[in-house]
């Protein structure tokens, strides 16, 4: 009898474990939270070239299939979804199947939407591979699809069975792919915990010498995931409180989308962040300083924070207020009135800046 690692402690229905080693535990924890028939892994090439073998190793082999497809986000279509959803029925697949989402956001993303809707529902395990699937992606339910008219436009909340996160895993990963989940775990210490952002912080010089592999990276990732945690459990269906994740993000989608997702997402964060801690300064919800705060420690995880070269800023209003065309207006923002504390804004936790502000905050950043 295999003893399973402690899950954290967290505000959430399903156990989420976090520990250097739990990937070695994921078929016992399969088998545990989604007793099944079969098994269904879901992963990309990649992936499944790093950390496949060992996974379907843990399972029985009769009755488990990997599923695997091509690498990146042009995969997380409705096309990708049927192509899936025909292979697992072709396979026998029913009710009794659980799935094991194995990748970055991408596979998380639309293994949990193939779980959510296969015959109505199956359980699903996500062992998330990259640190923003880890911080990010995996908890929380959302799970979607992008169509040709945008990212996630189709897609549905399915809580996983439980989430397995091992850092080890993060080894195989390449260092930019690494730094762009950084920016994340900062925005949680921004929007939630000073103290946190600080050990972050502190801990970046043992990240640079060890990667991933650092004693104490794990107890970093399961502080992130504590705050995400407690921000869904409060707001599970985006009614208020979850907009504080959306810190950094209104800018970030904008900038990714005129640049036509050629950029890592984290890497857009960390630009977003800055532009709209600066919009926080200006409208006086926050004091002089934050902006540069939040520069600083970006700029020590390797991040970028200057626009991209060349990039129109109306462009960029434009698109936050999902348009084309830069209006005279206002679009809703997040806000931080200071390392770990956000702007309630009467519940709505967002507050409408004026366009000529944020196109002044994002001439500071012109590089
Ligand atoms: N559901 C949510 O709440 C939520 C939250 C944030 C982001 N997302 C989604 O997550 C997606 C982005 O996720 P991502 O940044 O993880 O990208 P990704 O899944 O595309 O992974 C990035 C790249 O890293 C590779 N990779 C993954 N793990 C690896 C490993 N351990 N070793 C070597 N290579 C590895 C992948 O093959 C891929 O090429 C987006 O689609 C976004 O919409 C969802
Ligand atoms: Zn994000």
């Amino acid at each position: 009898m295999t003893t399973l690692p402690t899950p954290l402690r967290l505000p959430l229905e399903y156990p989420v474990f976090c520990e250097a080693g739990a990937f070695a535990q994921v078929g016992a924890i399969v088998r545990q939270a989604a007793p099944s028939h079969r098994i269904a892994v879901i992963s990309d090439d990649t992936v499944a070239e790093h950390h496949g073998a060992a996974l379907l190793a843990q399972c029985p082999a009769e009755s488990t299939r990997l599923f695997s497809m091509p690498p990146g986000e042009r995969e997380k279509t409705r096309e990708r979804w049927a192509q899936l959803t025909d292979a697992l029925l072709a396979w026998g697949a029913g009710r009794d199947t659980a799935v094991v989402a194995l990748g970055g956001g991408v596979v998380g993303d639309l293994a949990g939407f193939v779980a959510a809707t296969f015959m109505r529902g199956l359980p699903v395990v996500q062992v998330p591979t990259t640190l923003l699937a880890m911080v990010d992606a995996s908890v929380g339910g959302k799970t979607a699809v992008d169509t040709p008219a945008g990212k996630n436009l189709v897609g549905a909340f399915h809580n996983p069975a439980a989430v397995v996160i091992d850092p080890a895993l993060l080894a195989t990963l390449p260092a930019d792919v690494l730094r762009s989940g950084l920016a994340e775990m900062l925005k949680h210490g921004v929007i939630a915990d000073a103290s946190y952002f600080d050990q972050l912080l502190q801990f970046l010089p043992e990240l640079a010498t060890h990667g991933a592999a650092a004693p104490g990276f794990a107890s970093l990732i399961a502080g992130s995931v504590r705050i995400k945690a407690e921000v869904v459990a409060e707001d599970t269906r985006e009614g208020g409180l979850r907009q504080i994740l959306n810190f950094g993000h209104t800018i970030a989608h904008a900038i990714e989308k005129v640049q036509r997702y050629a950029m890592l997402h984290g890497e857009a964060v960390a630009m977003g962040m800055v532009a709209e801690a600066r919009l926080a300064e200006q409208i006086g919800l926050a004091g002089a300083g934050l902006a540069t705060a939040v520069r600083g420690a970006l700029t020590r995880a390797g991040l970028p924070t200057a626009l991209p070269a060349g990039i129109s800023i109306d462009a960029v209003i434009a698109e936050t207020h999902g348009d084309k065309k830069a209006r005279g207006g206002a679009a809703r923002y997040a806000l931080p009135r200071g390392i770990g504390e956000m702007e309630a804004a009467e519940g709505r936790w967002s507050v409408p800046v004026p366009d000529e502000i944020v196109h002044a905050a994002l001439l500071e950043q012109v590089p």
